[in-house]
């Protein structure tokens, strides 16, 4: 099993349940509140496959204000190597505010904090651990310049690169192309394509605009759907699994763990899109982004049925 780098950001998450979202200028009383150490798309990857019993680790910056510290211990907790961690003195780490209203749907506000740190220096720093490494995680919640220094670094190296482009923005094309495969969910991949993505044919389509732009692969989120497959020669539904769902948040960073994991274990992309979505979907079961994230003998068992 090749060890599994995470290169991304960490949060901590200020999470709100509320029965719908206010308007503007509105003030709403919410009915859940918590503050989590554990957010960040990055760190939640990581510590996803931490608990999924990867070998896993993990290149980001935290602050050591406002429970950076305390972040850097969970990491430790669920099994993540922190060697390419750094704890920056006197600097607030990110922070996400995250509302969860009644549907089950959520909107997030992030700040950067020591996000904005992780720099192409940082990857030069930690080159021998990261180059060790022989699949690659990577989101959009640390400076693009990173990604693409990194990307830059692995040219030539036999590996697996897996991009989620989230939070939405726009990829530049050594990334579109760069990555074995990309991850979006149907806002991300809408942002992508230009075009608003609902229905199964919207998937379709979208994600033949970004293969026609060099895309090798995309994996689409799809929310309870499950997640479809699409490369220049076939498109297909991979279904999700049918759970009490509290909480989408990090369904999809999850999912992207799920999913590293299993590729790393040599099994099928439809093989590792399957284990991805019922990951995902064990992890929607409680408030917050790692409540639920599951080990593995949960996953088996609702692969199992
Ligand atoms: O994907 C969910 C995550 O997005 C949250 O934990 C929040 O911190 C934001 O980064």
């Amino acid at each position: 099993m090749a060890r599994i780098c995470v290169i991304g950001s960490f949060n901590i998450d200020i999470m709100a349940a509320c029965q719908r979202f206010p308007n503007v200028g509105e003030t709403i009383v919410m009915n859940r509140f918590d503050l989590q150490v554990g957010g960040g798309k990055g760190a939640n990857q990581a510590v996803a496959l931490g608990r999924l019993g990867a070998d896993v680790m993990m290149v980001g910056k935290l602050g050591d204000q406002f429970y950076g510290p305390e972040y850097l211990a969970v990491l430790k907790r669920n099994g993540v190597s922190c060697e390419a961690v750094e704890v920056v003195p006197n600097a607030f780490p990110g922070a996400a505010f995250v509302a969860v209203d009644g549907n089950r749907d959520n909107v997030l506000y992030i700040y950067p904090g020591t996000n904005a740190l992780v720099d192409p220096a940082w990857v030069d720093r930690n080159w021998d651990a990261i180059g060790a490494c022989g699949v690659f995680l990577m989101q959009l919640e640390i400076p693009m310049e990173t990604n693409l220094h990194l990307l830059a670094r692995l040219d030539g190296h036999k590996r697996t690169l897996i991009l989620d482009p989230a939070p939405a923005r726009p990829l530049p094309p050594a990334l579109l192309t760069g990555a074995d495969y990309l991850t979006p969910n149907e806002v991300e991949l809408g942002m992508l394509a230009g075009m608003s993505v609902e229905s199964e044919e919207d998937f379709r389509t979208a994600c033949g605009i970004l293969l026609s732009q060099g895309a090798r692969a995309i994996i689409a989120k799809a929310g309870k759907r499950g997640a479809f497959i699409a490369t220049p020669d076939s498109f297909e539904l991979v279904p999700g699994f049918r759970v009490d769902a509290v909480d989408p948040t990090a369904a999809g960073d999850t999912f992207n763990a799920g999913f590293a994991l299993a590729l790393s274990e040599g099994k099928s992309v439809f093989e590792s899109v399957r284990f991805a979505n019922a990951a995902a979907a064990l992890s929607t079961t409680a408030f917050g982004a790692q409540g639920a994230m599951p080990d593995r003998p949960r996953v088996e068992a609702l692969l199992r049925g």
